[in-house]
């Protein structure tokens, strides 16, 4: 058993608190190597921001739970070394089971998400209450989920999204004991969060998705005033990026996400913690792409690896001081 105290991290509760009082969100930012993580370390030290590593479980078994940890202390030294101690969570993305939020606990995991939202109602309050009172015990926070989100991604995937009923929250959250809720609105997780067909277009033709339900958003708040609220699918999915893509061979179709005014907004709600991984995805692949393409005699991956890397820094830099308002709050 590794605890994440040994490993400089914290848990999101004195995070959440600030962050809800403040009218802020903190970045959760997805990674799986090395790179996204230097990129997410160098952008939060040099914005001052408090941040969420996120390792989803199919990112726990592309990368190695054991290099994980240690990548994870490896990231608070190196924030350390930056000349910044950030508060860094470790937190585990859409765990599947109970087995798979203790393993990640035991593995130190500083807080995880059981993802019961498929499940019927009664079965989604049992699973996460077993994982609370689990984690608990080391005192690693845990996050829960109620309503569902469309999109698809390895281990995440629905056709359509169910919103979350404010009805059920607070019997959720007293029954399970959560220290945190996602809440369906109107987000979706990928780089096609929309199809056209759900979209207007604007005067360039560009696709303007559906606004999300800020109404289920308030009534939710207004049944649990400061609770923490956390958004999944929160990738604004930047254009230009879809357009690197597509220019140096991708074939990204009808690509849109969250306009960032949305998330702006969100943010200084009760919503204290904002998803992103998709838009990592794109700028890495945007990055490499066009780097291949304008120089096929590279073959040295730290030549289209280290721009990839630079590339996620400005976008986390600007999703920070610009979008989620936090810079400056660490
Ligand atoms: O919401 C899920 C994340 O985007 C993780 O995706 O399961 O493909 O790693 P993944
Ligand atoms: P995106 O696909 O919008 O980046 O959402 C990521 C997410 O919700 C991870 O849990
Ligand atoms: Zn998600």
């Amino acid at each position: 058993m590794t605890s994440y105290k040994e490993l400089g991290l914290v848990n999101t509760r004195d995070m959440f608190a600030k962050a809800v009082k403040g009218g802020y969100a903190i970045p959760a930012y997805n990674f799986n190597n090395m790179e996204q993580l230097q990129a997410i370390i160098m952008a939060c030290v040099e914005t001052k921001s408090p941040v969420i590593l996120q390792v989803s479980k199919g990112a726990r078994d592309y990368a190695n739970i054991n290099l994980l940890r240690n990548m994870a202390r490896g990231a608070t030294e190196y924030a350390h070394e930056l000349g910044y101690d950030i508060p860094i969570v470790l937190h585990l993305d859409h765990g599947d089971s109970f087995e798979t939020c203790k393993d990640c606990i035991d593995n130190g995991f500083s807080s995880v998400m059981i993802d019961g939202s498929s499940l019927p109602y009664e079965e989604n309050i049992a699973v996460t209450k077993k994982v609370v009172e689990y984690a608990h015990q080391f005192d690693v926070t845990v996050e829960g989920e109620l309503g569902v989100l469309a999109g698809i991604e390895d281990e995440v995937s629905s056709a359509v999204s169910h919103y979350t009923q404010p009805s059920e929250v607070i019997d959720f959250v007293s029954k399970t004991g959560v220290d945190s809720l996602a809440i369906s609105i109107g987000t979706s997780h990928g780089a096609n969060k929309f199809t056209p067909e759900q979209c207007t277009r604007n005067a360039d033709g560009i696709l303007i998705p559906p606004p999300l339900r800020f109404d289920i958003l308030a009534e939710i708040e207004e049944k649990l005033p400061g609770f923490p609220i956390v958004l999944h699918g929160s990738s604004s999915v930047p254009q230009e990026y879809v357009k690197m893509i597509n220019e140096h061979g991708g074939k990204l179709k009808d690509s849109v996400g969250i306009p960032e005014e949305q998330l702006r907004q969100a943010a200084k709600s009760a919503v204290c913690k904002i998803n992103i991984d998709s838009d990592g995805r794109l700028a890495m692949t945007g990055t490499i792409r066009r780097i291949f393409d304008e120089h096929p005699e590279v073959f040295d991956p730290r030549k289209y690896l280290g721009p990839a890397r630079e590339a996620l820094k400005e976008m986390y830099e600007h999703k920070n001081r610009d979008v989620l308002g936090s810079a400056g709050k660490a």
